[in-house]
């Protein structure tokens, strides 16, 4: 049997923060990234609402500590509001979820995504990072009840973070598709989801703002098929080596990405085939399409000058393979590790590292 659901609402479109004024709140506590504190939208935004009383909480940093969140726990359990917006990229939502999530109070939970990548504002995921190892929480009531997708949020966005970014929602969205969870709805969003990056990703690169619109729904179309079907053995290995590494997540994964399909393509490769045909990365036989799907996003990759290897990223190859083992230990207990179509297995991960770590 296939289950499917989602508890938040979407609603998408330039201009849909206007909504938050539509929520009644009274007493607005948001979890807003530095950037977006320090220009000002977190304040027009808590302002928009009309709460009587607001506050912001924005000592957050990238890829979010256990210590960030327990600190805007007991912050937000003074303030008792009656509903929580995050503001900001999956390290704002992600602290917010998890701040949500432990204080226990009965909020409206609002997302709003500034960077096209997480998809975390539909997901059940929350990863908090605790010496040095990032921790996927996984629970249901983990998921916003509402999701605002914004693109007017996003004309500052740098060429660096799209890039990155971008190759989450790939990422997210192939290794949904081929996840022991996948199902006919979940591959349906996960298509549609890695064929728009595919296509509006450079776009959004190079400028065109109405392309920033369509990643940020290609984005939350991959968090609702991942959320259900999981992710694989890409995502393990980025979050083992985000820990350790303090690299960008969606970065991690553009380095990753080409090298897990040629591991798991053996199980895999069929439906590989019809991701790889349906993104316009022809190939009648199987193996040829499989061949062009990996060697299409390794074109891609280099079109938004992001890194092939590790060594490319700044990454002294010898702190990879010091750490070698350690990391194969973090990799095989992430649950992401699960849902890959093959079953990981230590040697998987050091032929991995031994394909992305590169030469300096
Ligand atoms: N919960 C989930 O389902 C899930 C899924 C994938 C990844 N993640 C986690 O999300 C984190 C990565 O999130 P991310 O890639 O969105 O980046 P991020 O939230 O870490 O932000 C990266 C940088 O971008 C800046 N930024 C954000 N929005 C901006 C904008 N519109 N304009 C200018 N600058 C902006 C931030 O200030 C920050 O410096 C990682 O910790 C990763 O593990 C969570
Ligand atoms: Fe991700």
């Amino acid at each position: 049997m296939e289950e499917y659901f989602t508890n938040t609402k979407i609603l998408s479109g330039p201009g849909s923060v206007k909504a938050l004024r539509e929520l009644g709140s009274k007493a607005l506590f948001m979890v807003a990234d530095p950037y977006f504190e320090k220009n000002g939208t977190a304040r027009r935004l808590a302002e928009l609402s009309g709460a009587e009383r607001t506050q912001i909480f924005s000592q957050i940093t990238p890829d979010p500590t256990l210590e960030q969140v327990a600190q805007a726990t007991v912050t937000v359990q003074e303030f008792k509001p009656d509903t929580v917006v995050a503001l900001g990229g999956g390290s704002a939502m992600d602290c917010a979820k998890a701040m949500v999530y432990f204080s226990g109070l009965p909020v409206t939970f609002v997302a709003i995504p500034t960077t096209s990548g997480s998809g975390s504002e539909v997901t059940d995921f929350a990863v908090l990072t605790q010496g040095g190892v990032k921790h996927p929480l996984v629970d249901e009531k983990l998921c916003p009840q509402i999701a605002i997708l914004d693109g007017e949020l996003l004309g500052q966005l740098p060429k660096t973070l799209i890039a990155d970014t971008g190759f989450d929602v790939l990422a997210h969205a192939l290794e949904a598709y081929v996840a022991a969870g996948a199902g006919a709805i979940t591959d349906a969003l996960a298509k549609e989801a890695f064929c728009t990056a595919v296509t509006q990703l450079p776009l959004s690169y190079t400028g065109v703002i109405a392309a920033r619109q369509k990643m940020h729904e290609a984005a939350t179309m991959a968090g609702m098929a991942f959320t259900r079907a999981g992710l694989g053995l890409c995502h393990a290995m980025s979050h083992a080596l985000g820990g350790l590494l303090h690299l960008p997540h969606g970065r991690l994964n553009a380095i990753l990405l080409p090298a897990v399909i040629g591991t798991n393509s053996g199980a895999v490769q069929a439906k590989y085939a019809v991701m790889a045909r349906s993104a316009g990365f022809a190939g009648s036989a199987d193996t040829v399409a499989v061949r062009n799907l990996k060697n299409g996003l390794i074109r891609l990759r280099k079109e938004l000058q992001l890194p092939a290897t590790l060594a490319e990223a700044g990454v002294q190859p010898g702190k990879v393979w010091q750490s070698a083992g350690k990391i194969a230990e973090a990799v095989l207990a992430d649950p992401c590790c699960k849902s890959n179509p093959v079953q990981v297995e230590d040697y998987m991960i050091r032929r991995i590292l031994e394909e992305v770590t590169g030469r300096v």
